[in-house]
């Protein structure tokens, strides 16, 4: 085994289902208020009080423990400019994740605004079932002009989970309809997120997220991630480690048979587990694999698409030609629901004919306004050469994250483009990482807290090693990366005296 030590009973502590949570039964809430309704009626605006209590009396959060919210107040946020937001108390935050991955062109952007009221006017809402309009046929010849050249055909969805979902489901009846039928399992990476409807969560690669839905769509397998971090000492170079994860796709595919495993996906830059990057050569032999053994490979560009990574898609910058490509967040830059599916020719050949209809589709998908939002969106990028600024600096934003490797708590910094993770260990020497009780303490109970009081927003994470992620808006440059590395530097040296470390 050459990753150290399995995270796996670190990433399945965190639930319990045998133990009934210790709370009095649900009551049922007494009457059904409507303070908010009563002051819209009355032509009042809601104050900040009432907000905080309707949020907590109406609202259930994603991904989000309610018990602080029991007695804390719910954060709300009210208005967001460019690189900032600003809460309902008028408190100012530097967004350093685009809000989750997905504002790459900075917010309040008025043009996107009008775009939307402009598309509304003239075509609200038409379904691309047996149907097309302009704003989506624009669109899909748009992002194809950015894509690698293989891929010449989209499929919208309205977010990157339901494009895994789809590129999962095509590539099962592409196979059926291609006469290899039992092509059904896909193999994905350790620690990987993929969304969380019940295909896309059985792709997920994070144990303790999958839980307490299983039992999950059958036919998932995982292989190694590209964390070199991790890696053991035995490889003579990163290179060396990445093709042993790349055999370990072969491996993988022979142990479960070639004629049943009909894809496999990957991010170019993985997110979860804090920004895993590869070098080409780890793109180029998985290709290889793939096309030995005819299994589809599917890039998740969800986060890495749109600029992130200083090229349009990341699969430019690695030289990776997809099967399929899933795209999300950046493509509107958060400001309409978005996805997209774009796939090679030949997986779209057999619906060409006869009464073949791949049998799948979402009401949003490609809604006229998300699309017209992203195409002024992309104009953005390019009238302000976005992607050349993520390039341009991509450099300086290293170097000046990497100056807080003089901290004993940071172990590691590592991404690409303006994606980057900071891996928090508690021996720099050793990589010795914390256990799961200090990483509670350290990421939940303090750092998300301190950085979000001292105005940072950005990701503390541990669904593999304790990681602290960004991932700004494109806009910015060397003034805003010193901001955010000296706000990151304020709480991660208070974290390292919080364990003594030295
Ligand atoms: C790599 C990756 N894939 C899929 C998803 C799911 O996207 P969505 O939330 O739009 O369904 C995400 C979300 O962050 C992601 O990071």
């Amino acid at each position: 085994m050459a990753i150290k030590e399995s995270k796996a009973s670190k990433l399945t502590s965190a639930l319990k289902p045998g133990k009934a949570p210790a709370s009095k039964p649900a009551e049922a809430k007494a009457d059904h208020a409507t303070p908010l309704l009563d002051a819209r009626k009355a032509g009042q605006e809601a104050t900040p009080a009432m907000l905080k209590q309707a949020a907590k009396d109406n609202l259930f959060l994603h991904f989000t423990r309610h018990s602080p919210y029991q007695t804390n107040d719910i954060p709300i946020i009210a208005k967001a400019e460019g690189h900032h937001f600003w809460d309902i108390n008028g408190k100012k935050y530097f967004d350093g994740i685009s809000s989750l991955f997905s504002v790459n062109v900075g917010h309040g952007r008025e043009r996107l605004a009008e775009a939307a009221a402009k598309q509304m006017k003239k075509l609200d809402y038409f379904p691309i079932w047996s149907h097309a309009h302009a704003p989506a046929i624009e669109l899909a010849e748009r992002i194809l002009s950015y894509a690698p050249k293989n891929l010449s055909r989209v499929f919208f969805t309205t977010g990157g989970g339901e494009a895994n979902e789809t590129a999962w489901k095509l590539a099962k009846q592409y196979f059926k309809m291609t006469g290899k039928p039992m092509k059904h399992k896909v193999l994905t990476r350790a620690v990987a997120y993929h969304g969380t409807s019940h295909g896309a969560l059985s792709l997920t690669g994070i144990p303790s997220m999958k839980k307490m839905f299983e039992p999950l769509v059958p036919s998932t397998f995982r292989v190694p991630n590209t964390n070199w971090y991790r890696a053991q000492d035995d490889f003579e170079n990163e290179e060396a480690f990445a093709m042993w994860a790349a055999n370990r796709v072969e491996e993988m595919i022979l142990f479960e048979d070639p004629d049943t495993v009909a894809a496999f996906f990957i991010e170019p830059v993985q997110n979860s587990g804090g920004c895993f990057t590869s070098p080409p050569s780890y793109f180029k032999r998985v290709r290889e694999i793939c096309d030995k053994y005819d299994v589809l490979l599917v890039a998740d560009e969800t986060i890495d698409g749109f600029g992130r990574i200083g090229t349009m898609f990341a699969s430019e910058k690695y030289g990776l030609e997809p099967d399929m490509l899933v795209c999300a967040k950046g493509i509107t830059s958060a400001y309409q629901p978005l996805g997209a599916l774009m796939m090679t020719e030949k997986l779209f050949e057999p619906f060409k004919h006869g009464t073949n209809i791949f049998s799948h589709g979402y009401t949003f998908a490609g809604h006229p306004v998300a699309c017209a939002v992203a195409l002024e969106n992309l104009d953005i990028f390019d009238e302000e050469d976005l992607v050349g600024n993520v390039a341009r600096n991509e450099a300086a934003f290293k170097k000046t994250l990497e100056k807080l490797k003089d901290l004993p708590i940071v172990g590691d910094v590592r991404g690409a483009g303006y994606f980057y993770a900071i891996e928090l260990v508690r021996d720099k020497k050793t990589r010795e990482s914390f256990n799961d009780e200090e990483s509670e303490k350290l990421l939940r109970q303090f750092l998300s807290h301190h950085m979000y009081d001292n105005g940072l927003y950005c990701r503390s994470d541990d669904r593999g090693d304790p990681v602290v992620q960004l991932a700004p808006p494109l806009t910015i440059g060397q003034t805003e990366f010193d901001e955010l590395e000296q706000k990151l530097r304020h709480s991660l040296s208070i974290a390292g005296e919080m364990f003594e470390l030295m």
